[in-house]
């Protein structure tokens, strides 16, 4: 399977859920079942690595963040079963770029997968440091939730 994490501009959010996302397959020995990627709605910040503030909150926890930004396009609608947004604006964009109903069906939030009241991962870009750390604690919350769904799903 393959899942795609969505956040603005893909220097923050999605790529610490990208980079939680590939420790916990690891760890479960899912590395070669499951493809994970991440992409942003916006486009200012394509080619960039991920924001050095994401870089050194995940790395507190052990996860290593890597790649550059891109945006996401009508294509990753075929390339991918799960198009996963941090939070309710990310997933309206997605939601206005899908090709087809099936498509949106694809679409999900982070937040759902462990049934969380508040259903939007802030974004940290323009905030408080302290964003960062609390970015890596509600990804890892929910990519753990993520996980275990399919875990069971196979
Ligand atoms: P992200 O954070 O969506 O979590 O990657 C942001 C990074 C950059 C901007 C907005 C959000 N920006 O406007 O440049």
């Amino acid at each position: 399977m393959s899942i795609l994490f969505v956040c603005l501009g893909n220097i923050c959010r999605s790529p610490t859920a990208e980079g939680v996302m590939l420790g916990l397959l690891e760890r479960e020995g899912l590395s070669e079942e499951v493809r994970v990627e991440s992409a942003g709605t916006g486009s200012w910040h394509v080619g960039d690595p991920p924001d050095p503030r994401s870089v050194e909150a995940a790395a507190e926890r052990g996860i290593e963040l890597t790649g550059a930004a891109r945006q996401v396009t009508p294509s990753d609608f075929e390339e991918f079963d799960l198009l996963v947004a941090m939070d309710r604006s990310n997933r309206g964009d997605l939601l206005a770029m899908a090709p087809g109903e099936d498509d949106r069906a694809k679409v999900r939030l982070l937040r759902e997968f462990a049934d969380e009241e508040e259903l939007d991962v802030p974004d940290p870009y323009y905030g408080a440091g302290d964003g960062f750390a609390r970015v890596v604690e509600i990804v890892e919350r929910n990519c753990e939730a993520m996980l275990r769904e399919i875990i069971e799903a196979r």
